[in-house]
């Protein structure tokens, strides 16, 4: 380790985004001695005050644990979650029933607070000799000759610091990405759902859970659908995904409270009357962006998107934040590889995870179909228990697609591959299964038709000449 930090100790990246990702990767560049500069445009979270019941739940699983056990966070992490072992769906009658996510015991998927996972991540990072964070920084720029990136500081001072690289992790509405694409060809599409969130909170009741606490739980109710992850101080983080069209037609509190009662009787109860109408009336349904862009690296191997700047997704798959993570293992599989140059490793990074975010992007949105409607249907349980089956047959060679997104590190371009091989081999087994039962029947059908003929035709023809053989 000491030679190799001599080695890299020469170099400085300066990682825009003191978001999960940023920080994340701070302490990658920091494992490997090279020196980082972590710059984020808000205040140091750790010092703000909380605010209770408004903090989006994050679902962490494989790719993300892989990339904290990296820096050897995953424990401190993972004693701060609950796990989830199955999804819990909400019918419309109240009654539930649950969907486990895997077929093992470690297959569980992780609720954690984003606020607790992003302070902590800081810690983490802040406890490194060799980064430097510094908040209240908004990047503004980067000059690719002198290798200066600029930032405004709180008091609107521009301030300057040198840099080999400049690492862009700073969320889906990137200046980084900006910023290359003064210089760079970059193609970037952005698309809005119609459908937007909003978050309420079930609140423990009697010092106990509301509902069962290891499972996330769902209401489907396909054209939208609520949905709630636990938390350690026994609420459920509560959030309603719902075409903007109907979020606009709820005008009143009445409007509300029944379409509420219509839908989500059960949650009802949880939530509390009051509490929906007070926390419907004062936020703003929020959008969700999908973002891709191509390619993630400059040519001169001098600037890098990573996490919501290169690829913002829909939070369906739950794999924003795994798939920000996973970016860090990567890249430094990229940087091992190449020695640590960072161009080489760049470009080298460029070439494959362009079609595994475009995967995953394309995936996430598959999942909300999934998790809206299709949970709902009978051939959607036929199938996953196909799935199951044949994944305890073979495990290396048949692996649900859920599983493999959420519980390995498949790619995630080749997890989409193998679920379309999934489906053809399944189709063709209908096929053959289908024509064989059409065989059996027409060869049922003919016999039965010609048998009376053929009877007679032995009873003519053959049986009498058999005689006169005889
Ligand atoms: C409702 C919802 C639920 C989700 N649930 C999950 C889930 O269960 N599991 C999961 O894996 N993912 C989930 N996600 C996705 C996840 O939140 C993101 O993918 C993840 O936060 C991306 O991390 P990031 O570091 O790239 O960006 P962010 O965490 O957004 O961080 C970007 C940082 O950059 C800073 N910044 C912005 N501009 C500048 C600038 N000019 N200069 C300096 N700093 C700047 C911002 O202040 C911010 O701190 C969910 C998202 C939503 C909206
Ligand atoms: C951008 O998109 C166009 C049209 O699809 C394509 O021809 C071009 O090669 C793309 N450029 C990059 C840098 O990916
Ligand atoms: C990025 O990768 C794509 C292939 O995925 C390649 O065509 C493109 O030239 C690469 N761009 C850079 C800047 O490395």
């Amino acid at each position: 380790m000491s030679e190799e930090t001599n080695l890299q100790s020469a170099k400085v990246v300066a990682i825009v985004g003191g978001g999960l990702g940023g920080a994340l990767c701070a302490c990658f560049f920091a494992k490997h001695g090279i020196h980082v500069h972590l710059f984020e445009l808000r205040p140091d979270i750790r010092t703000q005050k909380v605010v209770k019941g408004r903090s989006i739940n994050m679902a962490l699983s494989r790719r993300g644990r892989d990339a904290l056990a990296y820096v050897d966070c995953e424990t401190t992490i993972v004693n701060n979650g609950i796990a989830m072992r199955a999804r819990m769906i909400h019918d419309l009658d109240c009654t539930k029933h649950s969907i486990p996510y895997g077929t093992r015991p470690d297959h569980e998927i992780l609720s954690i607070d984003r606020r607790i996972l992003n302070e902590l991540l800081l810690t983490e990072a802040s406890h490194r000799p060799n980064i430097n964070i510094h908040f209240q920084h908004k990047f503004v720029g980067w000059d690719e000759d002198n290798k200066i990136a600029s930032f405004d500081d709180a008091s609107g001072n521009r301030v300057e610091f040198s840099a080999d690289a400049v690492i862009g992790y700073d969320g889906c509405h990137s200046a980084v990405r900006t910023a290359m694409m003064k210089t760079d060809a970059i193609n970037v599409t952005q698309e809005y759902f119609d459908t937007y969130y909003m978050e309420f909170c079930i609140s423990p009741q009697s010092n106990q859970f509301a509902m069962e606490p290891n499972y996330l739980h769902i209401w489907p109710r396909h054209q939208f659908m609520l949905i709630a992850l636990p938390n350690q101080d026994m609420s459920f983080t509560t959030t309603l995904f719902l075409p903007i069209s109907m979020f606009r037609k709820l005008k009143t509190a009445d409007d509300v409270l029944n379409f509420f009662g219509q839908y989500f009787p059960d949650a009802v109860s949880f939530i509390g009357t009051k509490e929906i109408v007070e926390t419907f009336f004062s936020s703003k349904p929020q959008p969700l962006i999908t973002t891709k862009c191509e390619p993630h690296a400059t040519y001169r191997g001098d600037m890098l998107l990573m996490g919501d700047a290169a690829h913002s997704m829909a939070p369906f798959y739950a794999q924003g934040m795994n798939s920000a993570f996973e970016d860090c293992i990567v890249l430094f599989d990229k940087l091992r590889e190449n020695n640590f140059d960072l161009p080489k490793a760049f470009a080298s990074y460029n070439d494959t995870r362009v079609r595994d975010t475009h995967a995953i992007v394309d995936l996430s949105m598959y999942n909300h179909r999934e998790m809206t409607h299709l949970v709902t249907l009978r051939s959607f349980h036929w199938r996953k228990k196909i799935d199951n089956f044949l994944y305890r047959l073979f495990p290396h060679w048949w692996i649900p697609l859920y599983t493999m997104v959420t519980f390995t590190r498949i790619p995630y371009h080749q997890c989409m591959t193998l679920r379309q091989r999934q489906d053809r081999t399944l189709q063709i087994a209908r096929r053959i299964g289908y024509t064989l039962v059409g065989f059996l029947v027409a060869r049922r059908f003919v016999w039965n038709t010609i048998k009376p003929f053929v009877v007679q035709f032995i009873a003519d023809e053959v049986l009498p000449r058999l005689e006169i053989k005889k």
